[in-house]
């Protein structure tokens, strides 16, 4: 069966890594029918703006898209793309598997998490009020007048909300993506005892829905401060971490880190309706446009869609290949050690794609 689905390049070493995917999901041969899409700081040079209504349209008609990495302005009146897209769409739950691979040598006997982050609320949500603007001199008074909060007069402000409702289905995600992957320990981390009402009703939330939805996987909810120390320590002792938005964000890049860095860490967005895949890490643009990049990351998100898209054997296969190619360790890029082009790594993981037929040894 064809599968439509809407490829985004994005920004920096985003058409880098995208064109090596693209190679390995055509390897792995189960009729991918693409669109490109524009977003990003191309976008806005050819369409005028950072995300055109058309890629959204493409989205909401494939259901399925893949993008590459997506450059945010600092501190510009931009709202980040990619917040953007997973608010339009509702892709509440992010899922990102860090796990070690053969041949990436890491710190630690073993490492295989999974993080399942609060997609669309927290200070995420982007209600924000810039220093000096109406909109914060407006919510000084409110604040004063509400509760006699004081802000200083040059005070910028961001809004963390958090809802009964949406912690009620990404716990029900966390737990339900638990069960259907074997997994066997979901950990929350949270600052309920300072952040009262907005981790707060968080871990409120997962408590009371917890015992009614957790069969047979254990839970605990552990400060986010005291969770990150542990984790660096003993990754070993963790197996699901359910996050809220921000803390979400931060440990995916550490655990991206404890195994063997960003250029590793694929990611799913997922919504009732709407998917899209990403890699965890930015648009680079330190090594942008020079064949540096790793692809792996987002091939690993293309591993991710295709077993979205029932296409599980291919899944598997893509995967394999990633850890033949790694195991093997001639072609590599220079974040792992090696010399080799983006290409170059996108080439040989299709050839080993191409080889699943001698199957997985
Ligand atoms: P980054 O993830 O782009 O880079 C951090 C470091 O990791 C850099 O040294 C970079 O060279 C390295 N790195 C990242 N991906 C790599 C790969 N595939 N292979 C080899 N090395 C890799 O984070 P940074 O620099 O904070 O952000 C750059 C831009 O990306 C910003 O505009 C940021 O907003 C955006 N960004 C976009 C994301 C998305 O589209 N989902 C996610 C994170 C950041
Ligand atoms: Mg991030």
């Amino acid at each position: 069966m064809d599968h439509h689905v809407t490829l985004i390049p994005g920004d920096g070493i985003g058409p880098e890594v995208a064109a090596a995917t693209r190679l390995v999901m055509d390897a792995a041969d189960v009729g991918i029918q693409w669109t490109e899409c524009a977003a990003g700081a191309r976008a806005l040079e050819t369409h005028g703006a950072l995300l055109p209504e058309t890629t959204l349209d493409a989205i909401r008609s494939s259901r399925v898209a893949i993008k590459g990495p997506i450059t945010t302005p600092v501190g510009t009146g931009f709202r980040s793309v990619n917040v953007a897209l997973r608010q339009d769409l509702d892709l509440f739950a992010a899922v990102r598997p860090a796990k070690a691979h053969p041949g990436v040598p890491i710190r630690h006997k073993t490492v295989d998490l999974v993080i399942i982050r609060e997609n669309t609320e927290d200070l995420y949500r982007g209600i924000e009020f810039e220093r000096g603007s109406e909109g914060a001199q407006g919510l000084r008074e409110k604040l004063r007048a509400l509760g006699g909060f004081e802000l200083p007069m040059d005070a910028g402000i961001t809004v963390k909300p958090i809802s009964v409702s949406g912690t009620e289905r990404i716990v029900r995600f966390a737990f339900e993506y638990a069960k259907a992957n074997g997994r066997k320990k979901i950990t929350v981390g949270h600052k309920a005892n300072v952040l009262r009402y907005s981790d707060g009703l968080f871990l409120q939330t997962i408590e009371r829905e917890e015992p009614f939805i957790r069969g047979s996987v254990d839970y605990e909810a552990v400060e986010i401060d005291h969770l990150t120390s542990r984790l660096v320590k003993d990754p070993g002792g963790f197996d699901v971490l359910l996050l809220p938005n921000l803390y979400g964000d931060i440990m995916s890049d550490l655990c991206a880190g404890l195994v063997g860095g960003l250029g590793l860490i694929p990611g799913a967005n997922i919504g009732w309706e709407y998917a899209v895949f990403e890699p965890v890490h930015g648009s680079a643009p330190d090594i942008a446009g020079q064949g540096k990049a790793n692809p792996i990351a987002m091939i690993l998100s293309g591993a991710l869609m295709l077993r979205h898209l029932g296409e599980h054997a291919a899944a598997e296969n893509v995967e394999w290949a990633v850890d033949v190619v790694l195991g093997d360790g001639r072609v590599r890029t220079p974040d792992l050690g090696g010399t080799s082009t983006t290409m170059e790594v996108g080439e040989a993981i299709a050839a080993a794609v191409s080889h699943w037929e001698h199957g997985p040894s």
